[in-house]
């Protein structure tokens, strides 16, 4: 496995390949990410992932400067989970100058749920992804379904802009108690971990309705913001949307429950198709 830090270099490696296989992360990896290498690992001639916590998409009052960088650790699991290409930048390589040129999604898919509670979110995220596979020449690039909404927008940019890429989702990928996997559950204490449980429970349950064929949908979501708010958790959002485009559903619509919540610091997101 190679590790490259400069755009020049990458270009170099990249010459002997025609279908690079992408997944883009901020790094501190788990097994949600390296689902995403294994899966990715058949789809390309070179499975290449990034590493490069992305200035842009944080908030100034948000976890930037704490974020878990674990390079070395990362590239380990890498090469464990048969990458090729770790390409990590730094800043000053990725923004030599200001990023003035951005990416700017529709407002009706990207000012909603995590768009609206972190507001220029998603700009950060569609600019870097947009750098990252212009970087990487990728032709298949895989995203988690964790992040269910980040999927749908980078899809619709891939979809509008004619990238020559392909986007594949990720099954999100969870631990043996239902907890969805993510960086960020390092910031939870050992009880806290327990009580971040009741996150997955609560979108379960409101499957399970749905299911039994339960049709008001806004006793459901005020339902389980009240369950997390009881339990003491600050919740963001329950939502109950439609799968194709995150609006609220129709009759007959396939339907999706995505949620996120504070529990003391952190903030986690999850969501379960119905
Ligand atoms: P990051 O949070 O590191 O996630 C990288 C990729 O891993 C994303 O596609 C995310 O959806 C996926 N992922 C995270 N947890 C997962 C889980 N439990 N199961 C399956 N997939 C999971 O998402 C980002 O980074 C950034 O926004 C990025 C796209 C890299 C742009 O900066």
């Amino acid at each position: 496995m190679q590790l490259i830090h400069t755009i020049a270099e990458l270009r170099e490696a990249l010459t002997q390949y025609r279908h690079p296989a992408v997944v883009p992360t901020m790094g501190n990896l788990h097994a949600g990410h390296l689902a995403l290498v294994r899966q990715a690992k058949p789809l390309g001639d070179v499975t290449i992932s990034t590493i490069f916590v992305n200035r842009l998409q944080f908030a100034p009052h948000e976890d930037f400067d704490t974020y878990p960088r674990t390079l070395e650790a990362d590239c380990a699991q890498l090469e464990a989970a048969g990458c090729d290409i770790v390409f990590a930048p730094k800043e000053a390589e990725l923004y030599p100058q200001p990023q003035t040129f951005k990416m700017h999604p529709p407002t009706e898919l990207a000012d909603i749920l995590e768009g609206h509670f972190r507001p220029g979110f998603f700009i950060g995220v569609c600019t870097v992804v947009m750098k990252l596979l212009a970087c990487t020449q990728a032709r298949t690039a895989l995203f988690g379904k964790k992040d269910y909404q980040q999927l749908m927008v980078i899809r619709n940019m891939v979809k509008q802009f004619a990238l020559p890429v392909d986007v594949v989702g990720g099954e999100t990928q969870r631990n043996e108690a239902g907890l969805a996997l993510s960086s960020r559950n390092g910031y939870l204490s050992p009880t806290q971990r327990e009580e971040a449980l009741l996150l997955s429970q609560t979108l379960k349950k409101i499957v399970v309705a749905l299911q039994a064929g339960t049709t008001d949908l806004s006793t459901l979501e005020s339902q389980g913001m009240n369950a997390l708010r009881g339990a003491g958790w600050l919740p963001d959002y329950v939502a109950i949307r439609r799968q194709a485009d995150l609006q609220v559903p129709r009759e007959g619509d396939a339907m999706v429950v995505l949620a996120a919540a504070r529990l003391g610091t952190t903030r986690l997101i999850d969501n379960m198709e119905v």
